[in-house]
């Protein structure tokens, strides 16, 4: 198997080799679904295994993706978004709910407020029940940061100056994907944000690369290669501080300072961080990372219940 762990927890379990292997598996796949004959076949590899969507927080991406992602393998999925429909309301606490359901499933895809309510459930439920964590508070959203990793390494992964810009305080796909691109070769990271709204050191404490802070947008835009944007994090809470977020965003003003083959990624939704019109401009790959998402989640959920290769032309995994 390429990664170990039957549950998807935080970017810190993950190798570098984990990585491009399953960067390597995703391209596979997405190659065996290409054709219909190879879709088929997908869909029959996991038909035996059913998923629950347990999400708390709101979600259009993670949610359809990894639903699409189980349609595409052949697991039948139920979900519980809306608690107000659910025995919860009666005062079920979640952990008795989700000891429930982990009866009828294979596999729990959850999304969270809290950020260490995925280490309880994971330690109370069986080591063979698979565990995503689609976002785990403001602290992590491996999944989101492995198709991040996938969408940078299709460009070229080494000896890269990576920009993060926005919330970082709260910004979980920051704090998820820049413990990935620690493990890469060169990798320089640049943290741009008001200071208050500054990534926190428990994150800085983990990083072996060279990085820098800053508040100035303008000084690190034409010298890093991806360009990552966060939107401000309000569901958090909101702040007594005036924030100029114009600085802190791309559009037609400066998109011109960014290197010619840099990318401009965010892991989405978007608010005046990136301009609609910037969408046009071949640096933007964005819709790409959606995508890609979708992808990553099929090659992550086969991986986690042991497929680490697939072979269509000897309808063979293994
Ligand atoms: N990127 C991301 O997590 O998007 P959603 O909140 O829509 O799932």
């Amino acid at each position: 198997m390429i990664i170990i762990n039957t549950k998807c927890i935080n970017s810190q379990q993950y190798s570098l080799e984990n990585l491009l292997n399953l960067c390597k598996l995703i391209d596979k796949i997405r190659n065996i679904a290409s054709t219909s004959e190879g879709l088929k076949y997908l869909k029959t590899i996991l038909s035996d295994k059913r998923a629950i969507l347990y999400f708390k927080q709101a979600s259009t991406r993670t949610f359809l993706s990894f639903e699409n992602a189980c349609h595409i393998l052949g697991i039948s999925c139920s979900e519980i978004r809306d608690t107000s429909t659910s025995s919860e309301v009666k005062g079920e606490s979640e952990l008795d709910a989700i000891k429930t359901f982990s009866q009828y499933v294979d596999l729990i895809i959850m999304r969270h407020p809290s950020s260490d309510f995925i280490y309880e459930i994971s330690d109370n439920l069986p080591n063979v029940m698979r565990i995503i964590n689609a976002g785990s508070g403001s602290n992590q959203h491996p999944t989101q940061a492995l198709l991040d990793f996938y969408t940078i390494w299709k460009y070229g992964l080494e000896n890269k100056k990576i920009a993060f810009v926005g919330d970082l305080l709260r910004g979980r796909t920051v704090r998820s994907l820049a413990l990935l691109l620690n493990k890469v070769n060169g990798t320089k990271l640049y943290f741009v944000s008001p200071k208050s709204f500054q990534i926190k050191d428990d994150i800085l404490e983990q990083l072996n690369v060279e990085y820098e802070l800053t508040d100035d947008f303008e000084k690190v835009i034409s010298k890093v290669d991806v360009v990552y944007m966060v939107r401000l994090q309000d569901e958090y809470g909101g702040t007594n501080e005036i924030i100029d977020t114009n600085k802190y965003s791309i559009n037609s003003n400066n998109i011109n300072k960014i290197k010619d083959d840099a990318i401009i990624l965010h892991p989405l939704p978007r608010r005046n961080e990136i301009s609609v019109e910037v969408d046009k401009d071949k640096r933007a790959k964005y819709w790409e990372q959606v995508e890609n998402g979708m992808w990553m989640r099929v090659a992550l959920i086969c991986d986690m219940f042991g497929i680490s290769n697939i072979d269509l032309l000897n309808n063979k995994i293994y």
